[in-house]
């Protein structure tokens, strides 16, 4: 019963896009950022569902890829040099800034965040950039840590990542009990959630390249996060992003930040292992 639903309620939504073609191949178009060549393809690591990896970037229409290709028009660069103001900003009760211990980010944050999320054997759980950065805040400035999605931690999470513009994402799964959050993450990835009964993996993986209402789902990568949606004329986090798409199967949605989303982050930054950090990307 809870399956036969599932299959009408997809079929349902895919219907709604008779209009378009049910199915297209990604375009055959290459990234170049500042003279940069995306990898926006690859093949994917072993013990992977897919055969090759493709950024969203290669599911997107042209205008939406030209943004993002052209530094001086990509809206998120905003966000970019945002961040670095606050990057070098002192805040928090020991007077210092990022920038106190860290110098310039375009040498001590180069590639860093390719490799995120990291184990964290404080804390004993995986930590992504928007919780280094509120664990320097707390333990290193004396400031507090930023409430989710607020747009300085949107701001300085960008101008992080950004850092890594190009380089191949890497998580090392051998840190600490990472890799059992890998499974649990697999695990959240396949479970059917919901009114509608969908997991991630009927949208991203089953029907990716399919269309939906007016959207070419693609396989779900994280690789352009945070990432400007002209949708909402913002930056979106991940687990905003995440959140979205629960919400979108009629499901209850868990916090930023939880145990659940994290496993998520862990395993969707997995699944895009080898495809270029893109953030600031653009997206619809
Ligand atoms: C008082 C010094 C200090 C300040 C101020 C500070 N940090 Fe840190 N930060 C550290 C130390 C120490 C580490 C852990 C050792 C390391 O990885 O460099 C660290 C680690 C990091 C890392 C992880 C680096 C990696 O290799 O994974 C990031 C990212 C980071 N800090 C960002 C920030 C940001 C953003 C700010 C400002 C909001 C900030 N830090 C402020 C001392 C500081
Ligand atoms: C009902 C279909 C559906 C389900 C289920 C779904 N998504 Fe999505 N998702 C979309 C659509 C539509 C988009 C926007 C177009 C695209 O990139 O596929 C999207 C985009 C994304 C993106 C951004 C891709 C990019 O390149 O910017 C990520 C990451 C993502 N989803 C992750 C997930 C995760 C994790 C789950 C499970 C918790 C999930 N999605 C469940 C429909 C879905």
């Amino acid at each position: 019963m809870r399956n036969r639903y599932a299959i009408v309620g997809l079929g349902a939504l895919l219907a709604v896009a008779t209009a378009l073609p049910a199915a297209a191949e990604p375009v055959d178009d290459e990234l170049v950022i500042d003279g940069q060549a995306m990898t926006v393809r690859t093949a994917a690591p072993e013990g992977h569902p897919f055969d090759e990896l493709l950024s969203g970037w290669l599911f997107r229409e042209a205008e939406t890829r030209e943004l993002e290709a052209d530094s001086f028009q990509n809206p998120g660069m905003l966000y970019v040099d945002r961040g670095a103001d606050i990057w070098n900003a002192v805040d928090g009760t020991m007077g210092k800034s990022c920038a106190s211990c860290h110098d310039d980010a375009a040498d001590t944050m180069k590639g860093i965040a390719a490799n995120y999320p990291k184990w964290d054997a404080d804390a004993k759980r995986p930590i992504n950039i928007e919780l280094q950065i509120d664990k320097c805040r707390v333990e290193n400035m004396g400031a507090e840590a930023y409430k989710f999605d607020t747009p300085d931690q949107k701001a300085l999470t960008t101008y992080i990542k950004h850092q890594s513009l190009g380089t191949p994402v890497a998580v090392d799964l051998s840190q600490g009990d990472l890799q059992s959050w890998w499974d649990r993450g697999k695990d959240i990835y396949y479970t059917r959630t919901g009114q509608l009964n969908f997991a991630c993996a009927s949208c991203h993986e089953a029907n990716s390249g399919q269309y939906i209402r007016a959207d070419h789902l693609s396989q779900g990568q994280a690789n352009g996060f945070p990432t400007y949606r002209l949708k909402q004329a913002d930056m979106v986090s991940l687990h905003n992003r995440f959140r979205g798409c629960i919400r979108d199967t009629r499901a209850e949605f868990p916090k930023a930040f939880s145990d659940e989303l994290m496993a998520l982050e862990v395993y969707v930054t997995w699944r895009g292992t080898g495809l270029s950090v893109e953030t600031p990307a653009v997206r619809q």
